[in-house]
């Protein structure tokens, strides 16, 4: 393991690591330019230069959080959290970080955590604090438990607010008379995935979308959303969207192979694969990706009934794989 722990003591104890031997650590411009590479999808490029530009100065949140997404994006989930947490530390009411900590949190399986910071984000939202008022003794005390509520989806996850931070949403969303707020419906998206009300999750999905239709994690997001609710083929369209948006977003084509496998396209299911596979191998991103592209890609050759590509698959022989698929790149 590479990474020595070289920034200061209070960042080691948030749990970050930065690479010992930055080569971008005295670029003067780091953070703009971590912010390009983030843009043209080289992950790796942008977490240096974005932990350069924390170097140099450990105070701005505004690095935090884009390191941040960026680390969520890279498929980082834990090191997104630090460093999202790390920023609203620094920045209590950064909103970007809250919703983005959201759904990390909601990736790891942190229900009650992603609770809290997605009713934080109505919190300390200038737009929707007054909702609070008459609901929340004290900042930053316990969520209060309201009678009344219905506690069905709250027992089984384990998530003690879901239904009032839902119903939260709800009324935030109805009193936005001047249009729709595409992070609001993000965060109702997500809480209605962790209720699992799938179709509700699509529907705040692409109202978030219909404002930022350029948002390649949204229609990853949507993607995921409706293959959980068994709407593989709706799925494929919005991962096919994401792509079109970001061709090298590893994630969005393994999840596109997924929903292949489950519509019988096990052909296009192995093209996908292996696609994020070559990419992988070329950009050294998303590497913590590559055991479950692996796994799938077996599953899908194991499908086609394709025994001795299935071996070349079991010993890691991608070249071999591409070329049996006509795949030259
Ligand atoms: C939906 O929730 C599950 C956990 O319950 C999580 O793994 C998944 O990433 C969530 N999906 C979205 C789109 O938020």
């Amino acid at each position: 393991n590479h990474n020595i722990c070289l920034v200061f003591w209070s960042f080691c104890l948030q749990g970050y690591y930065v690479h010992s031997n930055n080569p971008y650590k005295d670029y003067t411009n780091a953070f703009e330019q971590g912010l390009q590479k983030c843009r043209d999808g080289d992950l790796n490029s942008a977490v240096l230069l974005l932990e350069a530009s924390i170097l140099q100065d450990p105070q701005d949140s505004e690095a935090w959080q884009v390191l941040g997404t960026t680390q969520a994006e890279n498929e980082n989930e834990q090191a997104a959290i630090v460093c999202l947490q790390r920023c609203l530390v620094l920045h209590p009411n950064n909103l970007k970080s809250l919703m983005a900590l959201a759904v990390s949190l909601t990736n790891t399986g942190q229900q009650p955590e992603a609770c809290e910071a997605l009713h934080r984000w109505i919190r300390y939202n200038p737009r929707y604090r007054h909702l609070l008022q008459d609901r929340s003794p004290l900042d930053g005390s316990p969520l209060p438990r309201r009678r009344g509520s219905s506690i069905s989806p709250i027992s089984t996850l384990g998530c003690s607010q879901l239904v009032e931070v839902l119903e939260l949403y709800q009324e935030a969303m109805q009193q936005n008379a001047e249009g729709v707020d595409p992070d609001l419906q993000t965060g109702l998206g997500v809480l209605f995935n962790l209720s699992s009300e799938f179709d509700k999750a699509v529907d705040a999905f692409n109202a978030a979308l219909s404002v930022r239709p350029e948002d390649y994690l949204l229609w990853n997001r949507l993607g995921a959303t409706l293959a959980n609710g068994d709407r593989s083929e709706e799925a494929v369209e919005a991962y096919t969207r994401a792509l079109e948006l970001q061709p090298g977003f590893i994630r969005s084509r393994y999840n596109l192979g997924i929903s292949c496998i489950n519509l019988g396209a096990h052909r296009e299911a192995v093209r996908n694969f292996l696609t994020a596979l070559h990419q992988q191998r070329k950009s050294r991103s998303h590497q913590v990706m590559s055991s479950n592209i692996w796994a799938a890609l077996r599953i899908a050759l194991s499908l086609m009934n394709q025994p001795e590509l299935f071996q070349a698959a079991s010993v890691g022989d991608l070249d071999l794989l591409m070329r049996a698929f006509n795949m030259d790149m």
